[in-house]
This record gives C-alpha cells, structure tokens and sequence, in this order.
C-alpha cells in the first residue's frame, strides 16, 4: 500500500500551505481582513451595505416614531413592540455601519439622501393599524432584500453573508409580530392558510393586549417583556454552499 506524501492534496484536501498563508498575510497589510482570498467585489459590498444601513436607519426611526405617537385601546402593548424592534434595527445598522469599516470603507450615516439609500420606506401612519401595516409591509420588503443580498454574497463574503444571516432571523421574527398584531387588532388573519391556527391565539393575544395596557406589569406570555436585549445583533452560525445569484437591478450600484 502507497503512503501519501507529507502535505500532498491527500493530508490538505482543501488548505493553502501554511508557508504560503504566512507569506501571504505579510504582504499587503494596507488591505486588513480583505485579503487574497476574499473573493468578493469589495467596492461592489460596500455600496450594498450602504443601502442596507440606510434601511435600518429609516426602520429605527419609523418603529420610533410610531412609538412615540401610537393611541388607541391597547396602544400601550403596541407602542412597547414598536420601542422593541426600533432597538433591534439599530442594533443591525450598528453592525452593517461596522463591517462596512471592517471592509475599508465610510460608514454612511448622513440625513442626506438617505431614503434614496433605503429599500424600505419612512411612512408615519395614520392610526394604529395603519402603522403596524406600514411596519409588516417594510419587514417583508427587507426580507426579501437581504434573502437576495445573502445569495448574491453566497461563499465570495461569508462574513457578510452570515451577518445578513442574523439580521434576517430578527426581519423575520418582527413581520410574524406585526402580523400577529395585525390579525389582533383587525380580528381577522391576514394569511389565508393560517385562517385556522390564527383563529386560535387570536383570542390570547388580545387578551394579552388588553392586560399590558391595564396594569403595565410584566406579562410572561409577551413577546416584548421576554426580551432585554436587541434581537439580530450577533449573526448566526453555519457554513454552506451556495449558488451566486444576480442582483436586482440598481442593487449596490446607484449610491
Ligand atoms: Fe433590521
Ligand atoms: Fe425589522
């Protein structure tokens, strides 16, 4: 029987040589993590995440604003979910302003053109289930915004595409809030196929609702009093393959 040679592709199926891993980080230090191997377009990642951190901005200050000024019966419940996910979106944009660093460029930050910059839109809400629509509308576009941003950035940036990852776990936990929300305050499911589950918690979660504007106290069965800490701040973990996919058109190339 053969014995492989030391350090043949047999021993490092899938590793660059240590000796070359080492030359390599010696050189170009100006570049930082963006080194040899990111097979990205790194300009191209920036402008991407610029308009993702101009999205979250404008979520932070929606969510706030309808926090601020939501009345009604039950308003109490629904201004704390609100504050809730206004924290959680900054959290994200705090993250997204930080890779962008990470990747050599400026965060962008500016009041300036910002809703240019954004996929979701900055729409104050008439009453209250005016603004829990408005807000489930902006989630389900940001869904389908970093589901697209996280195929195109597949293996080429796993780092961002993990942190989108995390992010998209929370924009998905906050459109089934406001979908709750919804079917809550309207009485009515807003997704055909969950007529049935939906009729179930319908009467809890109004009673829910009913007893945090009461009495203000904890509530064990809220979403809002179980959390402390922002959602989506940290990515999620996981290594898989994926196919690069297209961007839709003007994506990471308008700003
Ligand atoms: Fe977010
Ligand atoms: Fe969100």
């Amino acid at each position: 029987m053969t014995k492989a040679a030391p350090n043949s592709d047999h021993d490092h199926p899938f590793l660059t040589d240590v000796l070359t891993l080492r030359d390599r980080a010696r050189t170009h230090l100006e570049t930082g993590n963006v080194t040899q191997s990111y097979q990205g377009d790194v300009t191209r990642a920036i402008a991407i995440l610029q308009s993702v951190l101009a999205t979250e901005i404008v979520c932070v200050l929606r969510y706030t604003m309808h926090a601020i000024t939501a009345t009604g019966i039950s308003s109490e419940s629904v201004k704390a979910e609100f504050a809730q996910h206004a924290q959680d979106e900054q959290a994200h944009a705090i993250a997204v302003a930080e890779r962008i660093n990470q990747l050599g460029g400026m965060p962008n930050l500016s009041p300036d053109g910002l809703l240019t910059r954004s996929a979701s839109q900055y729409t104050q809400g008439g009453n209250l289930i005016d603004m829990i629509r408005e807000n489930y509308i902006a989630e389900r576009i940001a869904i389908d915004h970093y589901r697209e941003l996280i195929r195109y950035f597949s293996d080429d940036d796993p780092a961002t595409r993990t942190m989108l990852e995390g992010i998209l776990t929370t924009e998905e936990e906050h459109a089934n809030d406001m979908h709750d929300l919804l079917v809550a305050h309207e009485g009515r499911p807003t997704l055909p196929s969950q007529a049935r589950s939906r009729t179930h918690s319908l009467e809890g979660a109004r009673a829910r609702s009913s007893r945090a504007d009461l009495n203000r106290t904890s509530d064990p069965d809220s979403k809002s009093s179980r959390r402390t800490a922002p959602r989506g701040a940290t990515a999620s973990r996981g290594s898989r393959t994926r196919t690069k996919a297209p961007l839709s058109p003007g994506i990471g190339q308008h700003r």
